[in-house]
């Protein structure tokens, strides 16, 4: 019979990664399993493919980049405006919305210590994103006379201390049994040069699979299918991380609706060619994000007569799905995308180093690389000052300091 840890070796030694066994005959039994059946899991052929595509940009030469369409809302009609409100209000009235956010990532730029939606923004008294993001459903349900279902994307590395959080403030007084939490996949983690780091002796260091794993995680936690059962027909896709977030939003659904989409986003304008965003265009004739980590500078620079930027919609994490377009995106691979970060890990003495530096490449897929997937899509501008307050860095640029300021100015 052929011995299970003989299989594993062999694979191991065919990727060059015979060191995530260094300490295997220091493990307990059941940890040597678990350690190898998670090897075997692991598709090498895939992340060696993403690893030597680490540095790609976007190719500018070999893809068509255009423009794409978009509509500010400060140039629609207030006739427009009232139907868009109406038709919105309506569908939202029946119970055919649900939110998802988007709560997996790991939150490292920040460096607060603990799920990114448990942060206490400074106001009086201090508010977690969490609670603000509740506000907004509170608020609806007594707008709307509806209880919005909200589902909120957790990962391994933080879904109980998510669910502690909401337990210990009683769901901030929403019923319970409207949030729903579910998890991400995750894939390994790997040094500089392509090996995989070791969280402990028996553990190698996984990270969240990207925003983009939420399709698949949906579908196998069976979020679909009870989306599909509520007759739920338009879910809001948001981030954690924008205390403006206007992720109940009636003119964005009525448009959506009015005009025949089946899915859309909301944009505000680019501060700076160099902004960390992603910005809307068509690719090859469908609708694309290239993000602020893939971007030429060729593409992130170019303006129009006027002197504005020719991509300077950005993408704020609001977007909105049809039902018939998540059942179509739902089981579409998307593709990986690399990012390059700081992860702490043991070194082959077996010791503990804490990275100050990115040290380590992660596999991602991104979520808005669905939009591929259709030919159109309704972008919306919004206002920035209104509508995007993200919390991304410790300080400066979208740090708690700035959301804050924008918070109170919203409320
Ligand atoms: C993201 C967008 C970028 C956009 C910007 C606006 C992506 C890939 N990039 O960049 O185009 O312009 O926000 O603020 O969408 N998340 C998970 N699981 C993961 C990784 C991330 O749930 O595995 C969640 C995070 O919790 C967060 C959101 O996705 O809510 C954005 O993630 P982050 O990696 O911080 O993206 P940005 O680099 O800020």
């Amino acid at each position: 019979m052929v011995n299970k840890y003989d299989v594993v070796v062999e694979k191991l030694k065919k990727y060059n990664q015979e060191h995530i066994l260094n300490w295997y005959n220091e493990l307990d039994e059941y940890t040597q399993q678990t350690l190898l059946d998670k090897i075997l899991d692991i598709d090498f052929e895939l992340l060696n493919n993403i690893y030597r595509n680490k540095d790609k940009k976007v190719d500018m030469d070999n893809n068509v980049i255009e423009p794409i369409n978009v509509i500010d809302s400060q140039n629609i009609s207030s006739d427009e405006l009232e139907k868009y409100i109406q038709v919105g209000e309506a569908s939202i009235k029946l119970g055919e919305y649900a939110v998802v956010t988007m709560a997996g990532g790991q939150g490292t730029r920040l460096g607060h210590n603990g799920p990114k939606g448990t942060f206490l923004l400074d106001v009086i008294p201090p508010k977690s994103i969490f609670e603000i993001l509740c506000d907004k459903f509170k608020i609806a349900r007594q707008k709307y006379g509806v209880i919005i279902p909200w589902y909120i994307m957790t990962s391994n590395q933080n879904n109980n201390e998510t669910i502690e959080f909401f337990e210990k403030n009683e769901y901030f007084g929403y019923p319970k049994e409207y949030i729903k939490f579910f998890k991400q996949g995750e894939l390994p983690m790997v040094d500089e040069s392509g090996k995989i780091l070791m969280e402990e002796k028996g553990k190698f260091k996984e990270g969240p699979d990207g925003n983009g794993g939420i399709f698949e995680a949906l579908n196998r936690n069976g979020i679909i299918n009870e989306i599909n059962d509520k007759n739920i027909k338009w879910i809001y896709v948001g981030g954690v991380d924008n205390v403006l977030a206007n992720m109940i939003d009636v003119v964005l659904l009525g448009a959506t609706i009015v005009n025949g989409y089946d899915i859309s986003s909301k944009s505000v304008q680019k501060n700076a060619p160099q902004e960390k965003a992603g910005v809307f265009c068509k690719k090859n004739g469908k609708v694309s994000v290239v993000n602020y980590t893939e971007i030429s500078e060729e593409m992130a620079n170019q303006k129009d007569s006027s002197g504005s930027l020719v991509y300077g919609d950005m993408n704020i994490l609001s977007h909105l799905f049809s039902i018939n377009a998540l059942n179509k995106i739902k089981d579409t691979k998307l593709e990986y995308h690399v990012d390059h970060k700081k992860a702490d890990y043991i070194n082959e003495n077996g010791q503990k180093v804490i990275a100050n530096e990115p040290n380590a490449y992660k596999f991602e897929t991104y979520m808005f690389d669905c939009l591929e997937m259709f030919s159109d899509m309704l972008v919306l501008r919004t206002k920035r000052e209104n509508e995007f307050a993200p919390i991304k860095n410790k300080e400066g640029l979208d740090s708690p300091q700035t959301a804050k300021e924008l918070y109170l100015k919203n409320i």
